[in-house]
């Protein structure tokens, strides 16, 4: 079976870019993405192909060039199920507020809402993808629902689960190191189903490089190559803590362990804290599943990288407070960057938010400066933790345009987001604007401590 339309519900961070790629690399295929957001879409729609709602290097390119010929953005779901042959769900999984494994499990019920839309709506078979990471053996309830809710058509469920990072979308989708697909390999229909996917994708990647699994097996690498992903963070993270006590340098560690061929040099960058939508909401989901099963030692393991998580991003700021003399009441600290991550204006579970939350509560003016992240967003982030009430928010924190108004007058900095722009940054002048002692923080290992000292600034870098 060949692909003609392709249905993609939910516009996000993942709906966006991957359908946004496959247009552009399968010309004869309509991709149609879909959501019940309707500010999203007109972002999509914008004749302005700068004010897409996903700033990612790279993606406007790719949405001028498909959208309209074969890439379409729309609020009618409905018609988008109904034209499809193959339809992705794309949808948000975040981690339950309510309820049991309220703080931990997975919320499906966004998951839920497609399955029975679909069901209610298709009136042709169709293939049925999970782009969403999901938890282990989710594809079951989905075919339940599917088949009982149905009108007697027939439903394929494969998985499909992406593992593009933010700042980098595009390039991770044009040169993916992999694509999964888990699938029915035990029946005729199960394998046609794969193998329609994998010719989709073998438009543009070799076929060495989509793996295809059976559907389990596909759901639960998503999950596990976040959480490895996330454990390296949060190992290197670890031991940059026991370097600022004994001498040794993270950095210097990170690249002599990194040449083990067996280790490798990525993921071992020391920092704040990760952050992001997925690293913290999927490795809950994971312990969360083994508790569930009763492998509380397995669940104990995985809960580990979470702790340390959140130790690297509180001890962050009670090092701040304790060099400025254990207190910051009243005092003005810059904070450069709020996004989790460079090239991304997305600020999910930043640590950016914590700190600056720590830092409020210690009655300190926080001033903020992200090039990609908007005051709307950065109050919004605040405003959800709960903490305080929304006006002290918003009398205690600033945001201003430029790192330098950020800096000016300022008693430290706290250098969060690794923006490549920081580096080149004047500091030579921002140190002659802020007040002395001036006291600079780098969560990012961003800039040369030897230049920044000579300038004069109290330097503190994480893992040294
Ligand atoms: P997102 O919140 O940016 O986008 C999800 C979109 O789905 C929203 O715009 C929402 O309005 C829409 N939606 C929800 N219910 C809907 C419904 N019933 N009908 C139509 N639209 C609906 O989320 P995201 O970051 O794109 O993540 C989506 C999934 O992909 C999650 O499961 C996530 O774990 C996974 N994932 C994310 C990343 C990432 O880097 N963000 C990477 C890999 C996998
Ligand atoms: C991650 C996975 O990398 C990706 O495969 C998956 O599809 C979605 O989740 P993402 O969260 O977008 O991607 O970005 P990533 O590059 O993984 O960074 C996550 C966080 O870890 C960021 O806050 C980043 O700054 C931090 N990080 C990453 C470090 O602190 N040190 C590192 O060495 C690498």
């Amino acid at each position: 079976m060949k692909v003609k339309n392709i249905c993609c519900i939910g516009a996000g961070y993942v709906g966006g870019p991957t359908m946004a790629i496959i247009a552009q690399k399968s010309p004869e295929i309509t991709v149609t993405v879909v959501d019940i957001n309707e500010q999203r879409i007109a972002a999509w729609n914008d004749p302005d192909v700068e004010q897409i709602p996903i700033y990612e290097p790279g993606l406007s390119e790719v949405v001028a060039e498909a959208r309209g010929r074969n890439l379409f953005f729309s609020t009618d779901v409905d018609a988008a199920i109904d034209a499809a042959d193959m339809i992705f769900i794309s949808v948000n999984t975040p981690t339950k507020t309510y309820g049991m494994g309220k703080g931990m499990a997975a919320d499906l019920k966004y998951i839920e809402l497609c399955a029975r839309q679909i069901a209610r709506v298709a009136t042709t078979d169709k293939i049925v993808v999970e782009k969403s990471t999901l938890p282990v053996r989710t594809a079951e309830a989905l075919k339940n629902i599917l088949d009982n809710t149905g009108n007697g058509v027939n439903f394929q469920i494969l998985s499909n689960p992406e593992f593009l990072a933010e700042g980098t979308a595009v390039s991770d989708l044009h040169k993916p190191d992999r694509v999964l697909i888990g699938g029915d390999l035990d029946t005729e229909a199960g394998r046609e189903a794969i193998q329609a996917l994998v010719a989709v994708y073998a438009h543009w990647v070799t076929k060495d490089n989509i793996l295809t699994t059976n559907v389990w097996s596909s759901e639960l690498s998503k999950l596990t190559a976040n959480a490895f992903l996330a454990q390296r963070v949060s190992s290197i993270n670890a031991l940059s803590e026991l370097c600022e006590v004994t001498g040794a340098d993270i950095q210097e560690v990170s690249k002599a362990i990194g040449m083990d061929s067996r280790i490798g040099p990525k993921f071992l960058q020391a920092s704040v804290g990760f952050g992001g939508s997925c690293f913290q909401k999927d490795i809950l989901n994971l312990v969360y599943i083994a508790k569930s099963f009763g492998l509380h030692e397995v669940a104990d393991y995985w809960e580990q990288v979470i702790i340390m998580n959140d130790h690297q991003k509180r001890r962050f700021a009670a090092k701040l407070v304790k060099t400025l003399y254990n207190t910051v009441s009243g005092k003005r600290i810059a904070m450069l960057g709020w996004a989790f991550k460079k090239d991304t204006n997305d600020t999910r579970e930043s640590a950016s938010i914590y700190v600056a939350d720590y830092l409020l509560n210690e009655q300190a003016m926080v001033v903020v400066y992200d090039p990609k992240v908007t005051q709307e967003q950065i109050l919004a982030d605040l405003d959800y933790l709960g903490t305080r009430s929304e006006a002290e928010n918003r009398t205690l924190i600033k945001v201003v345009n430029s790192a330098e108004a950020a800096c000016e007058q300022a008693h430290a900095v706290a250098l969060m987001t690794e923006w490549d722009a920081f580096k080149s940054l004047d500091w030579n002048s921002i140190y002659d604007q802020m007040l002395k002692p001036a006291f600079l923080f780098d969560g990012r290992r961003l800039l040369d401590r030897k230049v920044l000292e000579e300038i004069g600034f109290d330097f503190y870098a994480i893992g040294s």
